[in-house]
């Protein structure tokens, strides 16, 4: 297939996402779509600045560990505030770069998380793990189309004192060890691991409005904000090719009570498509499940589907 005709990002980053597993896509969300979810982080979590001192659970040069506190600030769609941060993980270039890079023309949305970092909140700074562990219950494909692609956003300024992720390149990682090593459980292998990963770790520290995607096999980790009062807005947007059943995280029905004609209310078909929603002339929809649907959502234009039920 063609690569999309999408000014936000270009041929190269979809070239640099395949070859190196990660890329850095600088000015990809416009000022004002990062004002409007920075408006919308606040209302969902309640507050916009960290406390004044990081916490730092370390000692000495000790590798950093996952603990729970570092996960406690994350939410997924839907969310009680505007379509801003709704819809953003659905955004019409974050689909396209998806599209060209699992080179396929239909794409789902597995996970999307708004994941706010405050100061002092917890020690942020993890070990070097691959995503794959919680993707899927094998390995990651030595094709970087038959796994997926998961899109970190930062929407407030990430600089290295506030979490800037760090990460291991695909060629520098493959010297060092596979993403299956990511895995051992052995105190002295995970130690030599982490260490020869350090070597090549590189920051992604950048401004809001950056879009930084990554593949599931790419050693990255956490970091910790030690900037005073410091946050870190960002949301993580996961994407397989439609019908990939080797891959999951959310199960969107699941979460049913989550208020969802926030979001159904304003998407388009394509972005419900990516929800695993039925496209406009597909056979399920026909005169009784549009009115079921009407009845559930009454907030929802149908009329794209009425319309091609009717002809
Ligand atoms: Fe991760």
């Amino acid at each position: 297939m063609s690569l999309p005709d999408d000014d936000r990002f270009a041929p190269d980053d979809i070239e640099a996402w395949r070859r190196d597993g990660v890329a850095l896509v600088r000015d990809f969300f416009t000022p004002s779509e990062v004002a409007a979810v920075c408006a919308d982080f606040e209302t969902v979590f309640g507050r916009s600045a960290g406390g004044g001192l990081p916490m730092n659970r370390k000692k000495g040069d000790e590798i950093g560990r996952f603990n729970g506190a570092q996960f406690k600030a994350i939410e997924i769609i839907p969310f009680d505030c505007s379509p801003a941060l709704n819809l953003i993980g659905l955004h019409p270039s974050l689909i396209a770069f998806a599209k060209a890079a699992l080179k396929t023309d239909a794409v789902q949305l597995y996970q999307c998380q708004a994941w706010a970092k405050f100061t002092g909140d917890a020690d942020y700074d993890q070990p070097f793990h691959c995503d794959f562990s919680n993707h899927t219950l094998t390995v990651p494909s030595e094709d970087a189309a038959r796994n997926s692609v998961t899109i970190l956003c930062y929407f407030t300024d990430v600089t290295d004192a506030h979490g800037a992720m760090h990460y291991v390149t695909r060629p520098d990682s493959a010297g060092v060890a596979g993403p299956e090593a990511s895995l051992n459980a052995d105190p002295a292998a995970q130690s030599q691991l982490q260490k020869g990963l350090m070597r090549h770790q590189r920051s992604s520290a950048s401004p809001a409005g950056t879009a930084i995607p990554y593949s599931i096999d790419v050693y990255h980790r956490g970091t910790n904000l030690t900037a005073p009062h410091g946050r870190r807005y960002a949301v993580m947007a996961c994407f397989k090719a439609a019908g990939d059943e080797s891959i999951g995280f959310t199960a969107w029905a699941f979460h049913h009570t989550r208020p969802w004609a926030r979001l159904v209310d304003h998407a388009t078909p394509e972005q419900l498509a990516c929800l695993g929603v039925q496209r406009p002339g597909d056979p399920f929809w026909t005169e009784t499940t549009l009115a079921r649907a009407q009845a559930r959502y009454p907030g929802w234009d149908l009329t794209a589907y009425r319309e091609a039920v009717s002809r």
